[in-house]
């Protein structure tokens, strides 16, 4: 497994790639891995014939006042896991190499609609540093793949979108949420909870199902009451519920029925931990 820390490393080994005609899946990660982001690596591996996986924590898509200084930095853990499932380049690039007259100063890419929504509303300029970042790291590494996963379903439509409106020749992929037993899905995050409110994260999932599980049952309107149930019951666990709202999958407009492919999304708070998931519903 090769390490490229910078862009020309990384150019360099890439362009070996290219002239072997080899076939490059991509996956982005922040690092902290686990095994979410193994699966994805695993689905970029069967679908081409070179994988190469970033490690690189974003400051533009975290504001002044998120977690961007105790976000967890495990690289050579995240090293040797990826050199285990025989990755073939590591881009780790630092800040500099990323946004060399820094982050306030860069071009941003914004995906209007889509990105206004949800965690764009309640983050507003977090899409903007995914979608910038997103971008230049598919420049340098030019996939013919990149894989993304659904646990992040909002980030999953909005690159889609991007790299439609963009023009980029790269197949957008989509790896389903891995979860603990318990059904929490797996993030770099859950670290962050303590004992107790690890106890009660489950409770996310579960709701999602069971909310999920009440709109296929019910007729038209009564959507609205039973996310208010759902918003309840989350609150009663413990959570600050940021929101729990049904929308559909093609627009992220907001919807009370399964007319059409929707999602339920949920951003709730325990303590410090802001926590995301999402069940996809399609329509009735
Ligand atoms: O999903 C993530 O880990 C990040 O948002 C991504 C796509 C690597 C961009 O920094």
């Amino acid at each position: 497994m090769i390490v490229a820390p910078d862009t020309t490393a990384l150019r360099r080994h890439i362009r070996e790639l290219e002239d072997g005609s080899r076939r490059i899946a991509f996956v982005p990660t922040m690092g902290n891995l686990h095994a979410g982001h193994l699966a994805l690596v695993t689905q970029a591996q069967a679908c081409a014939d070179a994988v190469v996986v970033s490690i690189f924590v974003n400051p533009m898509q975290f504001a002044a006042h998120e977690d961007l200084d105790k976000y967890p930095r495990t690289l050579d853990a995240d090293l040797a896991a990826l050199e285990s499932i025989g990755v073939d380049v590591v881009f780790t690039p630092t800040v500099t190499d990323v946004y060399p007259e820094g982050v306030e100063a860069h071009t941003a890419i914004h995906v209007p609609v889509l990105g206004d929504v949800l965690c764009g509303r309640e983050r507003p300029g977090h899409f903007d540093g995914v979608c910038t970042v997103v971008y230049k790291l598919l420049e340098m590494v030019k996939p013919d793949v990149a894989v993304f996963g659904e646990k992040d379903l909002q980030q999953l439509l909005i690159i889609k979108k991007m790299v439609n409106d963009l023009n980029l020749d790269i197949d957008v992929h989509s790896g389903p949420t891995q979860r603990a037993a318990d059904g929490l899905a797996l993030s770099s995050r859950n670290q962050y909870l303590t004992a107790d409110e690890r106890a009660i994260a489950p409770k996310l999932w579960e709701t999602l199902q069971t909310c999920a599980g009440q709109l296929r049952s019910a007729a038209g309107l009564e959507g609205g009451s039973i996310l208010d149930v759902a918003r309840a019951s989350l609150a009663q666990a413990g959570f600050a519920v940021d929101y729990l709202e049904l929308r559909v999958l093609s627009t992220l407009a907001e919807s009370e029925s399964l007319s059409e492919d929707c999602a339920l999304f949920v951003a709730a708070r325990l303590g410090q931990t802001r926590l995301i998931d999402n069940i996809q519903i399609a329509a009735a």
